[in-house]
Parts: structure tokens; sequence; C-alpha cells
């Protein structure tokens, strides 16, 4: 097991805020000190454009960027030209939607669940789309083959819900939609925290997840695709360094990944992501899932005992908690707790078709980080026991 109390020496924030209890890391991880030094360093002692300047600085910038690809690649275990620089999964996710959606016939169909982050569901509103039935809130093989027809053309799924923490057995779907001629898209975004993913392996057509929930900066992400998709599809957007020859009606582009990262990219973001990637290989994935299921099974012994709590997460994979405090507003209980430098998450979570599953409207979501300690959840015991007393007067 780790030391716990070293690792937070990495991250800046724990020396402004000593009690500062995060359980938020699904929303966005805490940035080590790495992280924000390989950023600040691109701005301070070089800061110029990637692939356009003939001189040195450039050509060192340059280097960082495809070095901070190369370490994403070796990351998912995909090709360097296999992984497109993004905002973050949402920008992803509706880049490809957007691209792939121009492609779809009428009557053609596009597979998706109400377990989805609305990045994954919204897009699709513009054509014909279809639920997946869940079974017990899971998206199963078993529901996906109900639904499954010669006319759907793009299944688009999370591996890991954002709210209900529940991880896709995804290797029989998958295996099962290669019988048919459709586009499968991941939302990893959740995932990519807590378990090595190996494109190679899934064998999926695309995927997206975000700097922001790796310990790496905001405003950047990752859309994995399969080379020969990347280059046969259009490019995601038109500017510049993306292009071979413009002539005066048509233009030949150049192979992925700058045929669609059109623009000046998010260089100091990437180097960022780069030294996350870095950091998260440094711990090891399977020792933060180790260290964040612990927390969270014990939060859950622990919140058992209490009456007033309902928690709607169960046996579930990530290490999130989705629970309310019966007839309290979660908003409530989240500025409650707000003021004990306690910081959970409340509201529908960019996933509000979850609250439909759950006939609820608003819930409150804990999600652990590789910095949360027993205190962290000593703490929030104590202080939830406070709150319910506070709203309920018991
Ligand atoms: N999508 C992020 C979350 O789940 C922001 O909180």
């Amino acid at each position: 097991m780790y030391n716990i109390n070293k690792i937070r020496k990495h991250f800046p924030i724990y020396q402004k805020y000593p009690n500062l209890v995060y359980f938020d890391s699904s929303a966005s991880s805490l940035v080590p000190r790495e992280v924000i030094k390989s950023q600040n360093d691109y701005y301070a002692y070089n800061g110029t454009n990637v692939h356009r300047g003939a001189y040195r600085l450039s050509y060192e910038a340059t280097q960082s960027y495809d070095e901070a690809r190369l370490k994403v690649a070796k990351f998912i275990n995909a090709e360097e030209n296999e992984i497109i620089f993004t905002k973050g999964t949402t920008d992803g996710l509706n880049l490809l939607a957007n691209l792939l959606l121009k492609d779809l016939k009428e009557d053609e169909i596009i597979l998706t669940s109400m377990l989805e982050h609305h990045s994954s569901i919204l897009p699709y509103f513009q054509h014909n789309y279809q639920f997946i039935p869940l079974d017990q809130q899971r998206i199963t093989l078993s529901g996906i083959k109900k639904v499954m027809s010669e006319k759907v053309k793009i299944v688009a799924i999370t591996l890991g819900s954002n709210t209900l923490g529940y991880i896709t057995d995804i290797q029989p779907i998958i295996a099962y939609l290669r019988q048919y001629s459709c586009t499968i898209i991941l939302d990893c975004a959740q995932v990519v925290a807590h378990q090595a993913i190996n494109v190679k392996t899934l064998d999926v057509d695309f995927l997206a997840f975000s700097a922001h929930k790796i310990f790496g900066p905001n405003g950047v992400g990752v859309l994995y695709g399969k080379e020969k998709l990347l280059n046969k599809y259009s490019p995601l957007q038109y500017g510049g360094e993306m292009v071979e020859k413009v002539f005066i009606d048509h233009a030949i582009y150049k192979e992925s990944p700058f045929r669609h990262e059109a623009g000046t990219p998010n260089i100091a973001g990437v180097i960022g992501l780069g030294a996350a990637v870095d950091f998260i290989n440094h711990l090891g994935l399977s020792n933060i899932a180790k260290h964040t299921n612990y927390l969270k099974d014990y939060l859950l012994r622990k919140m058992a005992l209490l009456n007033e709590i309902e928690i709607y997460s169960q046996n579930n994979e990530l290490p999130i908690i989705l629970f309310n405090v019966k007839e309290v507003y979660p908003h409530d209980i989240a500025s409650y707790l707000d003021t004990y430098q306690i910081c959970v998450r409340a509201g529908f979570h960019c996933a509000q078709l979850v609250t439909n599953l759950l006939n609820v409207d608003w819930t409150i979501r804990i999600s652990l980080g590789i910095y949360n300690t027993i205190s962290d959840c000593e703490i929030f015991i104590q202080r939830i026991k406070e709150a319910i007393a506070y709203f309920k007067g018991n």
C-alpha cells in the first residue's frame, strides 16, 4: 500500500488547504506539481508554435508536443497517428458524432443509453437514436441484442458511468457488434483514471477521454480512432497545418493525426497531459484502483449504518458513491459539507437521464482519488452525520 501522505505532497493544493477533503475527482482530479511545472516551463521558456517554425525553439516545442502524443499512444496501446488531441471528451465525442452523422441515411439508427453523459446522447438528438434497454442499470450484451439490427450504424456508449460507477463488460459486446457493420464509440472519461485501456484488445473504433480526470490540465483531451478510419473520414475541422495542398476548388488533406488537428493546438495542455501520463504510470493504475476502491468500501460500510442515507450505486467498479440524504436537497448537503472544506458534487452530474432511472431529481456524488485518505473518509462521516442532524432535526 502507498504512503498517501507522500503522494499528497505532489499536490500543491494541500499546502494551501491542508484540511481539504476532495471527493470530486470524477469531475476533475487534482493537479500534481509535475504537471503544473511542465506547462509553466513551456510558457516561461518557449511559448512558440508547433509544426510550423523553422527555428530551434519551435523544433523544441514540436518535440515536446510529439513526445506527449507518443506517451498517450503507449498509455492506451495505440499508434501515434491514432491519437487526436481535442479540448476534452465532450469535444471529441461531439466532433466525431457530427462527422459520422453526415453519412447516415434517414432510416439508420444510433444506439446509445440512458446511462450516458450528455455528450454521448445529445449530439444524436438530431438523428434517429434508440436507447439500449439497461439491465439493473447496466449496459449489457443481452440489452444490446434486444435492439441491434442491420439499421444500427453507430453504437455510442460509456465504458464507465460517471454517476453509478458501473464499468461496462465491453469485450463480449464488441465481439457481438463486429457481426454488424456499425461504428463503435466509447466514452472512456471515467475509466481511464482507474483501469488500463488497450485499444488493440478492445478492438473499438473510437474512444475519447479528458486530461483533467487523469491529473492533467483542463481544455485538452484525446480522441482515439483506428488509423484506417481517421484517414477515411473528412477532417473534423478545417484550418492551418492540416492540409497538403489547396487548389481553388478543392484541397488534399494530410494524413492523421494532422488531418484532424486544425489550428494551433493547446500546446501547453498537451505537454501537461504528457506529464500527467508519466505521473499516472508512476503511480500505477491498478494501485490507484486498489486504494480508491478500498476507501469506497470503507465509506460504504460506514454510510450503510446511517438510516437517513439512500445509496444508488450498488456493487459498482469505479470509486464512486451516488446517494441522497432522504428528504433533504442534495445541494443543501453539499453546501453544508463545503463549510468544512469537503467537496462533493450535487445535481444530475451531466447525466440527467440517470435521474429518470432512479426516480429522483438530483443526487450527491462522492468520487475518490489517489490523494484521499481514511482520515478524509472519517471527517466526511462525522460531518454527514451532523448534516443529517441539522437538516432533519434528529
Ligand atoms: N463529466 C464530469 C463529471 O462527471 C464533469 O462530473
